[in-house]
């Protein structure tokens, strides 16, 4: 598994498989890898000739209150997982490479970054399309794989390849939980043992969503009111501390939604202790 620090190393590597016709694909990271990671790498070795993954923790994309300098980094086991699911080369980035002096240009998000995240990280969406379309120039890929786990980016993504004719097939994959059913994350390692058993309230709600629907619910504010409860309920020892938003939209343009008739999603970004925890769930009427 090759190891490239720099975009001239990694844009010639990629464009020698591309010139033998082969299909790539990039899987970017944060790195401090779970299953959760290692999934999209797997499928990504699966689906395409060769794969690449890259491990930079985006500076912009952390307004300046967040986690970014606490930000778990644990190189060495996340190199050692991608090798062991068969990545050809990970790009490892140093800030300056991908900002040098001077640098002042940035992607405007699509409209669908407005809402939910947006709301709550103002800042955040800008920075993640700026460092996404960069990695896609950087690493001209054919495929790149993105987790449902982060729904909203996902949906970003889309939009930005759409409108700005992205020339690279964007492939959604599967949301990893532990076997308790809380959803992988690399800031799951900040919870103690206390919180880790109040962070299952967010599955907990997104079930019970789920569960409404089957049972004949259509009315999203009697959904969202037993998500609520589910998250908060039997006081503050058991549930979640706060919730920024526990709500049910429309799957594809993230809009609010009276009654659910088409495919929908229910999203929520809640805080354990100081940890933000984000999960989320599609539902089929
Ligand atoms: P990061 O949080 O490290 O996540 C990298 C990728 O792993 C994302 O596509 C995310 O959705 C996916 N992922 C995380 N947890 C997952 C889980 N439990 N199951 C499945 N996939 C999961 O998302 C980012 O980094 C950054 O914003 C990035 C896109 C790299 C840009 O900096």
């Amino acid at each position: 598994m090759q190891i490239l620090r720099t975009t001239e190393q990694a844009t010639e590597l990629v464009w020698q498989w591309r010139r033998r016709d082969a299909t790539v694909g990039l899987v970017p990271t944060m790195g401090a890898l779970h299953e959760g990671h290692l999934s999209l790498a797997r499928t990504s070795v699966g689906r395409c000739d060769q794969t690449v993954a890259t491990i930079f923790v985006n500076p912009t994309q952390f307004a300046p209150h967040e986690d970014l300098n606490n930000y778990p980094r644990t190189l060495d086991t996340d190199l050692e997982g991608l090798r062991r699911e068969g990545v050809s080369a990970v790009f490892v980035p140093e800030s300056d490479e991908i900002y040098p002096p001077g640098f002042s240009t940035a992607v405007q998000p699509p409209s669908v970054a407005r809402s939910l995240e947006g709301e709550f990280r103002p800042t955040h969406f800008q920075g993640v399309a700026t460092i996404v379309l960069k990695l896609f120039h950087i690493l001209p890929t054919t495929h790149a794989f993105f987790g449902q786990k982060d729904y909203q980016q996902l949906c970003v993504i889309r939009a930005m390849v759409r409108d700005l004719n992205v020339s690279i097939e964007i492939v959604a994959c599967p949301t990893v939980r532990e076997t308790d059913g809380l959803a992988m994350s690399s800031r799951n390692r900040y919870l103690n043992p206390a919180q880790r058993i109040r962070a299952l309230r967010l599955s907990a709600a997104l079930n019970a969503a789920e569960h409404a629907v089957r049972d004949g619910q259509r009315d999203t504010i009697e959904i969202e009111q037993i998500m609520q409860s589910t998250l908060s309920a039997d006081g503050p020892e058991q549930g979640v501390d706060s919730i920024d938003y526990a709500t049910l939209v429309d799957a594809q343009t993230l809009q609010p939604i009276r009654q659910i008739h088409e495919r929908a999603v229910a999203l929520i970004a809640a805080k354990v202790g100081s940890t933000r925890l984000i999960d989320n769930r599609l539902i089929d009427p």
